[in-house]
């Protein structure tokens, strides 16, 4: 039986005033957690499947090759936290080999989570499922795990799928070194998208049939609703960019002509033509950066695996 505590515990007014302080700030920008309504989540498993976005795939296959090895080595009956669980299809892949005694889904996004985790539950009665709206900006994950009793569980946490590029170096030091704090932590498992070829960073950014200029777009189809506001998608262009300084990919929407945008409560902004909202920024280690990350969060790394041609990295660290 699924339990399931969804949008009660995220803060609408706080997400709003996100959304409010990044649009007025003087370089516009807006947190990637607003990509994630219902159609942006569903956009976003269609970017998975595009033959240009490869980290799911290679996290998959690295996954399925080293199952064995990783699962002898982490605990076996964990409550087991998936952060950022979208569709939840990753976690599955670990049930029969390390056998949780709870799976623990967090995710922003409630509506598109629900489901997926409904129909996980049905097929494994053996284990607890539990799902937790959250936004981990507001909350620190060691504190929603203390929302449930997990009784005498050690604590693993899963985090797939390179999110942690989305936060800087810095803050994605502080975000894991927070995850130390919960009560019988006994470790991380984390995938991590490694750096490669400029061409390949950005085509998996930018693909031909504009899945990800679409799902770029959609955040501002989200802030209509949540804002009331009056983005015009038209007036708007999808642009990635490989920063090299940084080591980081960057989505932005850049306006086609001048323009102002309005929203409720007299919130209102001028664009000039070219001018550019920065939606997303996604950093990219090589392997040894990512282990020195770790270490500085206070993590001893145990195991790292990762796939040909430098592609993703997975750390089990406790
Ligand atoms: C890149 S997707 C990864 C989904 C899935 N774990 C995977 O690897 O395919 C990022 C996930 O994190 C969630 N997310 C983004 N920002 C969040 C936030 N601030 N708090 C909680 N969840 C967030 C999104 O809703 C989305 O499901």
């Amino acid at each position: 039986m699924l339990e399931f505590h969804g949008a009660e515990h995220i803060d609408q007014e706080r997400l709003k005033n996100d959304a409010m302080t990044g649009l007025t700030a003087p370089a516009a920008s807006l947190p990637p957690k607003f990509f994630y309504d219902e159609l942006g989540s569903k956009l976003f498993e269609a970017i998975t499947a595009l033959p240009e976005y490869q980290v799911t795939r290679l996290e998959t296959d690295l996954v399925s090759k080293e199952l064995g090895a990783l699962s002898r080595i982490i605990p076996q009956h964990a409550c087991l936290v998936d952060l950022g669980a979208g569709n939840c299809q990753k976690a599955v892949r670990w049930f029969d080999t390390i056998h949780p005694s709870v799976y623990l889904a967090m995710d922003i996004a409630v509506g598109f989570m629900r489901p997926c985790l409904q129909k996980l539950a049905e097929g494994h009665p053996e284990i607890r499922v539990v799902g937790l709206g959250t936004d981990f900006a507001s909350e620190f994950p060691h504190a929603t795990v203390n929302r449930i009793n997990i009784a005498a569980a050690p604590v693993v946490y899963f985090y797939p799928g390179s999110s942690i590029g989305n936060f800087s170096p810095e803050s994605a030091q502080a975000f894991l070194a927070g995850l130390r704090q919960t009560p019988r932590f006994a470790g991380l498992l984390i995938g991590v998208d490694l750096l490669k070829p400029e061409k390949e960073l950005v085509a998996a950014y930018d693909d031909p049939l504009g899945v990800t200029a679409s799902f770029n777009k959609n955040i501002l189809l989200h802030l209509n609703r949540l804002l009331g506001a009056d983005f015009v998608l038209e007036n708007w262009q999808h642009v990635a960019l490989f920063d090299s300084f940084h080591g980081r990919i960057e989505m932005h929407l850049e306006s086609r002509v001048e323009q102002s945008v309005t929203w409720q409560g007299g919130g209102h902004r001028k664009f000039q033509r070219a001018a550019r909202i920065h939606t997303e920024n996604s950093y990219k280690y090589d392997l040894q950066s990512f282990a020195d990350l770790l270490l500085r969060a206070g993590y001893s790394v145990k195991k790292t695996v990762s796939s040909s041609a430098s592609g993703v990295a997975l750390y089990w660290a406790t």
